[in-house]
């Protein structure tokens, strides 16, 4: 399926990674594809490389439109290994004294990854390479995600290569935004909240710094998923709107459960919610992973966490999506604590510890149920929700 000519002269030669299924603790069921951009002008360049795994097939794309030994240099936006990886291999068959572009802390971080000799060429917001007809010019893109992330933009064509901004983890035969329709979005949301989240403000910030420079965009070609070019600017304003964390009236009520207990309480607490007219689903952790439920989280109101007491903890899984939500930075969050227990109940108390370390407002007093939950309790927790459900629906 690999090259495709994106404009002309212009061609992504990266590759689709379909059986990918975890990215670093991320569900792909849709695997993902690592692309690559070839540009032949009078001088040749590439933007990125593929996965180590997948440097052949990135070389074997590249030759069906031009001899690899013919590049001139390479560009690395990013210098995370999905990107990077085939970097070695790939500056081996053209040439190591072949030039390769990256920014200041890419040229740190890349040396760091790689023993050889390559011939880096750190370069600055602003700094163009021309390359015949075409201009690339580098915008630096700090922790967006990494130190070393930049784009690169190409005036004369006015296509934006954004490294992993505006990716989706998506494996597919359609290439364009245009061929796959809204299908696409729910799939560039989780990626959004799941790697971009913590960095909303600069991503708000980014999209102020490329107005001001008036940087005209007919096409966004990310290095995961489709290209955007029937229409960018619907993925920048999803980007602002997702960056702003303006939550919808949803609640989440997260949890797992030993003997169904805390389950019962969660799907009582759950109704509650529902009844005061907020849109609210019980996530029980054995059922839904974690990334899936940080893209919820991404426009919810309401976190609201349920725990068994075990050996005077939490439970586990509960461990797992508590620690990996706080490193994705929600904001504006408010919550709640509930659990079973059988004799000293501690879980509830450290599930409010967590939420309130994530400084989410923790607007009712944590709820805890010995052992089975009977008709009082269960009202109890209904009446929990309600309480829940009239602060989110305001
Ligand atoms: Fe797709 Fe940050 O790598």
């Amino acid at each position: 399926m690999r090259p495709i000519e994106i404009v002309k002269g212009i061609y992504d030669v990266g590759v689709n990674d379909w059986n990918i299924s975890d990215f670093h603790g991320y569900s792909t069921p849709y695997g993902t594809s690592y692309n690559a951009f070839l540009i032949i002008d009078e001088k040749i360049a590439l933007i990125d490389t593929v996965k180590s795994e997948f440097a052949d097939d990135l070389l074997y794309n590249i030759a069906k439109v031009v001899d690899p030994k013919k590049i001139d240099l390479v560009v690395s936006n990013h210098t995370e290994m999905d990107h990077s990886g085939g970097l070695a291999r790939i500056m081996h068959r053209i040439g190591e004294e072949k030039p390769l572009y990256c920014s200041k802390m890419g040229k740190k971080n890349l040396a760091r990854h790689f023993r050889q000799n390559m011939n880096y060429q750190a370069v600055e917001s602003g700094q163009e390479v021309n390359l015949g007809k075409r201009t690339l010019t580098f915008i630096e893109t700090r922790m967006l995600h990494w130190p070393d992330s930049m784009f690169t933009y190409l005036k004369e064509d006015r296509l934006l290569f954004s490294s992993d901004g505006f990716g989706q983890h998506y494996a597919g035969y359609e290439k364009f935004d245009d061929q796959i329709g809204d299908a696409i979005m729910p799939h560039a949301k989780k990626y959004f909240a799941n790697i971009l989240l913590p960095y909303s403000p600069l991503i708000l910030k980014l999209v102020d710094k490329v107005t001001d420079m008036g940087l005209a965009i007919d096409m966004i070609c990310p290095d995961h998923g489709v290209i955007w070019r029937k229409d960018p600017s619907k993925i920048i304003n999803a980007y602002v709107r997702w960056s702003g964390q303006e939550p919808r009236k949803k609640a989440l009520v997260i949890y797992d459960t030993m003997w169904h207990s805390t389950e019962m309480m969660a799907n009582a607490i759950a109704a509650g919610i529902s009844a005061k007219g907020v849109d609210v689903r019980p996530m029980y952790l054995r059922k839904w992973h974690r990334s899936d439920i940080m893209t919820e989280v991404l426009d919810a109101k309401a976190i609201v966490v349920g725990s068994p007491t075990l050996n005077n903890g939490l439970f586990p899984t509960l461990a797992d999506i508590l620690t990996y939500m706080k490193g994705l930075k929600p904001k504006g969050k408010i919550g709640a604590a509930f659990g079973s227990y059988g004799w000293s109940g501690e879980a509830v108390k450290l599930l409010e510890n967590e939420l309130t370390s994530m400084n989410i407002d923790i607007i009712e007093p944590g709820l805890r149920v010995q052992y089975v939950p009977g008709s009082d309790a269960l009202d109890a927790c209904s009446e929990f929700g309600h309480k829940i459900g009239k602060a989110v629906a305001g």
